[in-house]
């Protein structure tokens, strides 16, 4: 993987929220001149494969935040509450920068309201008014996120360097921030519940979610392509499945860590990967603390 020469920001020079392992980086992208029916250069059903995960993040990432945040008064150890609230500063960051993007979608005229509230509609359905059960659902979604995000950072030909640079940008910094903070719910819900009946609730919980992301997120894809007269293409079908199971295959990838979950024993840093959250983390402090001196 080729990584661009970065420089390691004086932390000092930062002002931040969040943890040290999982700081609020406050970064505004700007998607103003992005074409976003074709910016992954693996094509439009790519393109629009990413924005309908977009379309399912903002409405997600408060569910997260609150479904989390429940258990707050609950937790004794101060690590995990600092961590939490690192966690809940990048989700707030997420669902801004990713609302902005959604906005545009909106703007070209696709349904991203209707969409939104369906996925909503299903999630909530699905966890019902049970805290544990909530957050047993936020545990299961952001095991996904955190693998599909590890199979980006790994293969970053998935968004491939001549993709638009805000766009890459805007989707890799999402990705280690996933991964940074992809063990808190996980933590949390293990301070509230144990045995056999929190492995079952959890093991369930990714079961049933499981069904329904990939409904909500297909369906999205399909309004979006529907819209741009393009659902019959074959090609752009064959070219999508490509992407995805083959080369560079990204849900290929995905689906070995994904399967760990139901181990028993699993946490998420069995999956240690942060060599390579190394790798990429240092430039966005960077860029986050030029933004802060353009502001100053
Ligand atoms: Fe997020
Ligand atoms: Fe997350």
């Amino acid at each position: 993987m080729s990584v661009s020469p970065i420089t390691t920001p004086s932390k000092a020079k930062l002002s931040r929220k969040g943890s040290k392992a999982i700081p609020r980086r406050d970064i505004h992208f700007k998607l103003d001149d992005v074409d976003l029916k074709t910016w992954n250069p693996h094509g439009q059903h790519v393109s629009q494969f990413m924005n309908a995960l977009s379309i399912v993040f903002p409405e997600g990432e408060k569910f997260f935040i609150e479904s989390a945040r429940h258990f707050k008064d609950q937790l004794k150890n101060p690590q995990l509450l600092e961590d939490l609230q690192g966690f809940i500063g990048q989700e707030a960051m997420h669902g801004r920068e990713h609302r902005v993007y959604n906005e545009r979608l909106a703007a070209m005229g696709y349904d991203v309201a209707g969409l939104e509230r369906d996925s909503m509609k299903m999630l909530r359905g699905a966890a019902g008014k049970n805290p544990l059960n909530k957050l047993a659902a936020t545990c299961a979604l952001e095991h996904f996120t955190a693998v599909l995000a590890d199979v980006l950072l790994n293969h970053p030909e998935l968004i491939p360097e001549n993709a638009h640079p805000e766009m890459r940008a805007m989707w890799m910094w999402h990705a280690v921030e996933e991964n940074e903070h992809k063990a808190v719910c996980y933590d949390v819900y293990q301070s509230v519940t144990q045995g056999p009946s929190a492995y079952v609730r959890r093991t369930g919980m990714m079961a049933l979610v499981t069904v329904l992301f990939w409904s909500r997120v297909f369906q999205n894809q399909a309004h979006l392509v529907r819209r741009d007269g393009i659902a019959t293409d074959w090609r752009g079908w064959l070219q999508f499945g490509k992407f995805a199971f083959t080369q560079p295959g990204g849900l290929r990838h995905a689906l070995k860590p994904y399967l760990d979950y139901f181990k028993p024993g699993f946490h998420p840093w069995q999956h240690d990967n942060r060599a390579l959250l190394e790798q990429w983390k240092a430039r966005y402090d960077q860029r986050e603390m030029d933004e802060l001196a353009l502001a100053a």
